[in-house]
């Protein structure tokens, strides 16, 4: 089997690089190792930056996302008793985030690359990469896939970015002294907006996925299971770091999905190696906080794309040989702001009350400073895309 691009993940990065070549003519084939059903049901992100609702509305598969997807102007910080708004009217005219969850994304990226005859794999449990320097090729299940560049879509704990030989790769790396606990609840929000809660007792946000389903996440230790937080003890847990404010009241319902996730900031540069390009997660993580990781795997398959049409259209590897700077100057500014959203709101165990009062300085400066809070602002909703940034 031969194809131009051999996509490794059908996660949001790989399905959107494979529907974006197929835009530009250029033929691909997406191999992921879990069923089609795992992939779609899988709970994840929620907010997307206003330059990947105009990516995906530009590449024509908006139309579900701009039915259903909440748009939102605003984010409350809450802390010390008290919420403090950030109006992205104000102080971003004219940018703002949509809610609408991952997999969604997901499940409209499928069934639109489908409906085009494309060709994604689903159960291919054994992807393996060979001869990146030239030549690439794909292995799966006895078969072989030979391709002119293989896309590393596969996420984390894909098998794209061990296959780079050691000592080529840089990693930059911190974890974090806690985890988050995420549910889906059969309820209506609590509120209109997303809500960033610091309270003593650690973080808690609540978000949303429609007028029907909330989202929630609590800061747990990061060793947490599962079977230590039954329905009660999360209610009474989000209840206690939410209702902080006076006339605030949860809603509570039947909570219909839970996950865990680990607090990681990791970077590995450069995001290419021969032949294999780096995308999204399999490349770098962010702490969730600033709600970036989903923004980045989009922004990377945008710049992977371009880069892609230019080498097919005029044999010029100029912008291939870019990606890695030009992807990972976003990247950067990402790690930071994502880095400095989880410093601001979690609880830290070596937390000194110095450090306690350096945090609320921080955030009394955000919610009071109008430069501070558009700081905020303008990364939250995504730096536009030829920012340099
Ligand atoms: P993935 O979604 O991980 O997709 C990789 C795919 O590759 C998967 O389908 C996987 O099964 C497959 N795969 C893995 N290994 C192999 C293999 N060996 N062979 C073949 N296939 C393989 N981001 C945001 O922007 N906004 C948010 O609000 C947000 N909230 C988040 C909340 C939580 C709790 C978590 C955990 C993450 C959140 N993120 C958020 C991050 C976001 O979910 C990820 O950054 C995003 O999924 C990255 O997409 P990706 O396609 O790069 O990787
Ligand atoms: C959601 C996830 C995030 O990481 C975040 O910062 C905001 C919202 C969500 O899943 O809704």
């Amino acid at each position: 089997m031969r194809t131009q691009v051999g996509i490794v993940g059908a996660g949001p990065a790989g399905l959107l690089l494979s529907h974006l070549l197929h835009l530009r003519g250029i033929d691909s084939v997406v191999l992921e190792s879990r069923s089609r059903e795992y992939v779609e049901q899988r709970v994840r992100a929620g907010v997307l930056e206003q330059g990947t609702v105009d990516v995906l509305d530009e590449a024509g598969v908006g139309g579900r996302m701009r039915a259903e997807g909440l748009p939102h102007h605003g984010i409350e910080l809450r802390y010390g008793g008290a919420g403090h708004r950030i109006p992205f009217e104000r102080l971003v005219p004219g940018r703002a985030i949509t809610v609408y969850g991952q997999q969604e994304v997901v499940k409209d990226l499928i069934a639109r690359r489908l409906a085009d005859g494309g060709k994604i794999l689903f159960d291919v449990p054994d992807v393996a990469l060979h001869s990146l320097a030239a030549d690439p090729y794909l292995t799966f299940l006895g078969r072989r896939l030979d391709c002119d560049v293989i896309a590393g879509c596969d996420g984390f704990h894909g098998v794209s970015r061990p296959s780079i030989p050691d000592g080529v790769l840089s990693i930059f790396q911190r974890d974090y002294p806690f985890a988050w606990l995420g549910i889906l609840a059969q309820v209506p929000p609590s509120a209109e907006e997303l809500i960033y809660s610091r309270s003593e007792r650690g973080f808690a946000l609540h978000s949303m996925r429609s007028p029907e389903i909330s989202r929630f996440y609590l800061q747990v230790p990061p060793d947490a299971s599962l079977d230590d937080w039954p329905d009660s003890r999360i209610w009474t847990e989000l209840r206690a770091r939410l209702e902080t404010v006076p006339g605030f009241a949860l809603t509570e319902g039947p909570i219909i999905s839970r996950d865990l996730s680990a607090m990681r900031s990791f970077v590995a540069e450069p995001m290419r190696h021969g032949r294999l390009y780096l995308a999204g997660d399999a490349a770098h993580i962010v702490p969730p906080t600033g709600a970036k990781g989903l923004n980045l795997a989009v922004a990377d398959v945008r710049v992977l794309a371009e880069a892609l049409a230019a080498f097919y259209g005029s044999g010029s590897t100029e912008l291939l040989d870019a990606y890695s700077d030009t992807c990972l100057r976003r990247v950067w500014r990402a790690q930071h702001f994502s880095w400095w959203m989880t410093t601001l709101l979690h609880t830290f165990d070596s937390d000194d009350a110095y450090g306690r009062r350096l945090q609320t300085s921080h955030l009394d400066y955000v919610t009071s400073s109008e430069a501070a809070a558009t700081t905020l602002a303008e990364n939250y909703v995504g730096l536009p895309f030829d920012s340099g940034a």
